[in-house]
């Protein structure tokens, strides 16, 4: 249970293009041949924005996780599923928005950005105001240990672990803790116990660390301890009480690299993207007419990559062989830039091709993408009502 879990999601906004695959896409694909992934549409997320836009939403959810599976994502390996087909989402959001502070939601970054970037929408809603927190619950629900985001949403993890540890302190008290942790010590056994002992003082006492770290591991270690004294033992390290909600860590996505066809930022807004599973002839063209070295008049003028998108794209896709090709034939006049651009072309259509063809079958048989889902969904409820369970009881909600 506190082996590495990782969980991440996905607004179902609009088509994913490259600048996904490079940024995000690639990373989970990566990941879950070493972690155990969860990853899911968090639909409600982009109602928080797209409230008056459902339909945006709807469209988006099956193309999305379709555009997943054709990146490689694998649902032997990692559970995929949507957040509202997990209701328990909900119900741990509502039941953390009783312990958290306005103010902690307020001084969140994106809280104030997002409303003044996206100012033709109404953005003071109840809703927009509790995303982080929604968040929270999405990754504390399955006590994830490692959160693949981009950076804006690092202060939302952040967030997270503030919350994680209130809860712990608020309700991770049980009538005699300390005693049933002593007791839970022992049973670690002769050795173990006293290390642990010794790491637990050496954090408590001088901060470090490590100590902590390594005591953690000695519990990871440990296969016989009942989830109870688990916690328990987890919890006597800090001082605090039970850890009930494990404190995530967020893991930074770096930025795609490969930039869009006008060289920003591959965006929709900007319209300079390639879908992931754009038309062969229509990425011909779109690179075909992409613009160039504007001082780059006539075939017989010189061009400097550097002031050149189609460089930026050779960055990413080409061998230095040609890169140096490019060099040259640029600044020299040897080469054109349709013939430039040629390589780039290749190498895009290359790198989609297993991708269109992971997709057909999904798009020839729609029920395969619903099984895969169907199935997520019922795994990640499992995991999401153990730990619901879990704080039902630490809250004072399981009446019987
Ligand atoms: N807010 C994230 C984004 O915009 C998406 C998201 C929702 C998410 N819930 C999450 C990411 C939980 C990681 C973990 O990118
Ligand atoms: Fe750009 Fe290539 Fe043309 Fe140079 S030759 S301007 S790098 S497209």
């Amino acid at each position: 249970m506190f082996a590495n879990r990782v969980l991440s999601g996905m607004r179902p906004t609009g088509s994913l293009h490259l600048g996904h695959y490079h940024g995000v896409l690639k990373n989970w694909v990566e990941m879950q041949q070493e972690f155990e992934c969860l990853f899911f549409v968090a639909d409600w997320h982009a109602l928080t924005t797209h409230y008056d836009t459902p339909q945006v939403i709807e469209q988006s959810v099956w193309e999305m996780v379709i555009d997943w599976l054709a990146a490689g994502v694998d649902p032997a390996r990692a559970t995929l599923f949507i957040q509202s087909r997990v209701p328990e989402h909900a119900e741990l959001n509502l039941l953390l928005s009783m312990i958290t502070p306005l103010g902690w939601l307020e001084r969140i970054p994106t809280y104030k950005d997002q409303q003044e970037k996206l100012s033709s929408k109404d953005l003071s809603t109840y809703g927009f105001l509790g995303y982080p927190l929604l968040m929270s619950a999405d990754v504390l629900i399955y006590r994830a240990t490692q959160v693949p985001v981009g950076e804006d949403q690092v202060p939302h993890i952040e967030f997270t672990r503030e919350i994680a540890r209130r809860f712990n302190h608020i309700y991770g008290r049980e009538p005699g803790f300390e005693e049933k942790a002593e007791a839970a010590v022992k049973k670690l056994g002769g050795k173990k116990s006293k290390l642990y002992k010794e790491l637990r003082t050496r954090y408590q006492e001088q901060g470090d660390d490590e100590a902590l770290e390594s005591a953690k591991a000695l519990l990871d270690e440990q296969q016989s301890l009942s989830l109870g004294d688990r916690e328990r033992l987890f919890g006597f390290l800090e001082g605090s009480g039970k850890m009930i909600l494990s404190e995530p860590q967020a893991m930074l996505t770096k930025e795609s690299k490969l930039l869009g066809l006008d060289g920003q930022k591959m965006s929709k807004s900007y319209g300079n993207t390639i879908s992931l599973r754009e038309d062969e002839a229509v990425v011909t063209k779109k690179i075909r007419t992409m613009p160039t070295d504007p001082a780059r008049i006539r075939r017989t003028d010189a061009g400097d990559p550097e002031r050149c998108p189609v460089w930026k794209l050779h960055q990413v896709y080409s061998s230095d062989e040609t890169k140096e090709w490019v060099q040259k034939g640029c600044k020299s006049a040897g080469i054109g830039c349709i013939e430039c651009k040629q390589p780039v072309i290749t190498a895009v259509l290359d790198e989609q091709k297993p991708m269109r063809e992971r997709a057909q079958q999904y798009l020839d048989d729609p029920t395969l993408v619903r099984n895969i889902i169907a199935d997520g969904c019922e795994k990640a409820r499992k995991l999401a009502g153990e730990t619901m369970r879990d704080v039902r009881e630490a809250m004072g909600l399981s009446y019987s």
